[in-house]
């Protein structure tokens, strides 16, 4: 089938790639010239893992085409999917003008029918909204229906998701659009899950906010754990057991970021609050997660009493590990609190440091190794679980530093581990060893 895809961030990008794959003939359509050159030379303006090699692959067997002319790429289109940004305003809400501005394009540069599919997360009623501006400039002769398709592909794990995903969603108004729809997906041998499009839009939030309650939920629990003396890694594991419950999403840690939860959390909010119902519940969720994320430097100041002329080393600065999106990363909360305290950082990201530096304040410099940000430092921050960093041996902060402490926002090591290490650990919902004297 012909495809177009509009906009190419990770969602429209992966999204893209992955139907090549399957083996649709798409054009990914982006209105950065710069941008669709790279891709054109299979370059990804993103890191993610598995996507480059896809994207070369694809280009070369010519399923896969990059334009910035909305005429040349919705010209041949039988699908459309909208997949720009919807970045969150200033009050919470999601801000839909690149949207309306994409169904403005739609309509007038398509030249026969089409689906006009929305990938991008949007508030309920806006697929509605998108139909009435596309059907009140659209030629004559041609004809739209509308349908909506969330995405729940992780970044970091984009490709993987999006062929070993758990379901897919299609939510549409008539019979004919849904059958299309389905032969498009059906290469990818995932359940289709069929619903209208109203309950689509929703099934997105209610999707992200319940992850993020989940972890809000083991972070609540994991204070309890520390004054009670249990450990969360114990608790988590004993309740993911349970079937019900099930264990993903139970990580206890500094907190969730990147450029889904946070914003969606809070444009549910706004979406319960326009029909008059207070999400009081989703509300505490967020509360929870602005507290954890500088929970960490709370535990900094308890034990060293202050940072004002100490060097703390930050080891990980992306929101997750696999990507180097710091959108909402909790590395920004704790960088600008331990600056605004007169404390020296020194930091360490495998891919991150280039994008973090445009937004971490200037008293942290950065170092291309975990020793050389480690090397001489009064404390050490885990902040992402990036694969190097959880394999780092907790024995050679014993070398690299006068007093080994090390503050593990994401509970990469076992309190076995430390104290085998003689290190100084402080955790997440654990006990903190402390090396005897
Ligand atoms: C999330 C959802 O998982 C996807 O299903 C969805 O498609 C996507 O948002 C989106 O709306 O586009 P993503 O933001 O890429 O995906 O990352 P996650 O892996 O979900 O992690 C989000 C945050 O939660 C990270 O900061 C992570 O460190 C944190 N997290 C995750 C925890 O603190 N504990 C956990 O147990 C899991």
């Amino acid at each position: 089938m012909k495809i177009t895809v509009i906009g190419t961030g990770y969602v429209g990008l992966v999204t893209g790639v992955s139907l090549s794959e399957i083996g649709h003939y798409v054009t990914c359509i982006d209105i950065d010239e710069r941008k669709v050159e790279q891709m054109r030379k299979g370059i990804s303006p993103i890191f993610e893992p598995g996507l480059e090699d896809m994207m070369i692959k694809n280009i070369r067997q010519r399923r896969l085409a990059f334009e910035t002319s909305y005429e040349k790429g919705l010209a041949e289109a039988e699908v459309i999917f909208i997949a720009v940004g919807t970045p969150q305003k200033e009050d919470g809400h999601a801000n839909l003008t690149y949207i309306e501005n994409v169904a403005e394009q739609i309509a007038e540069h398509i030249e026969k029918n089409a689906i006009v599919v929305t990938k991008s997360t949007v508030p309920v009623g806006t697929n509605d909204k998108i139909g009435e501006i596309i059907h009140s400039r659209l030629k004559a002769d041609v004809n739209i229906s509308i349908a909506s398709n969330p995405e729940f592909l992780r970044e970091g794990s984009a490709i993987h998701d999006t062929f070993h995903g758990d379901r897919i969603v299609i939510g549409t108004e008539d019979l004919q659009t849904r059958e299309t729809l389905e032969r498009v997906f059906e290469p990818f041998d995932i359940p289709i899950y069929h619903t209208d499009i109203r309950s689509a839009e929703m099934i997105k939030y209610a999707s992200n906010a319940f992850l993020a309650a989940k972890i809000s939920f083991i972070n609540e629990i994991s204070h309890i754990c520390e004054k009670v003396g249990a450990d969360v890694e114990s608790v988590a594991h004993g309740m993911g057991l349970d079937k019900r419950i099930g264990n993903q999403f139970l990580k206890a840690g500094i907190g969730y970021g990147g450029s889904c939860f946070p914003k969606d959390t809070n444009a549910l909010v706004q979406i319960a609050g326009h029909v008059a119902h207070d999400f009081e519940l989703l509300k505490s969720v967020i509360k929870v997660n602005n507290y954890q994320q500088s929970m960490l430097v709370d535990k900094v100041l308890n034990r060293l009493g202050g940072v004002t002329g100490k060097t703390i080393a930050l080891l990980g600065l992306s929101f997750k590990p696999n990507t180097d999106d710091m959108r909402d990363a909790p590395s920004i909360v704790i960088a600008n609190r331990l600056a605004a305290l007169d404390a020296r950082m020194k930091a360490y990201d495998p891919i991150a440091s280039g994008r973090a530096s445009q937004l971490l304040p200037d008293a942290v410099e950065y170092h291309e190794s975990i020793e050389d940000a480690v090397r001489g430092a009064d404390a050490v921050m885990i902040l992402t679980d990036w694969e190097d960093i959880k394999h780092f041996p907790l024995a050679a902060y014993q070398t690299l530093m006068a007093e080994p402490i090390i503050f593990d926002g994401r509970n990469c090591h076992s309190l076995k581990e430390a104290e085998q290490a003689g290190v100084e650990y402080v955790s997440i919902g654990r006990r903190a060893v402390i090396p005897a004297t």
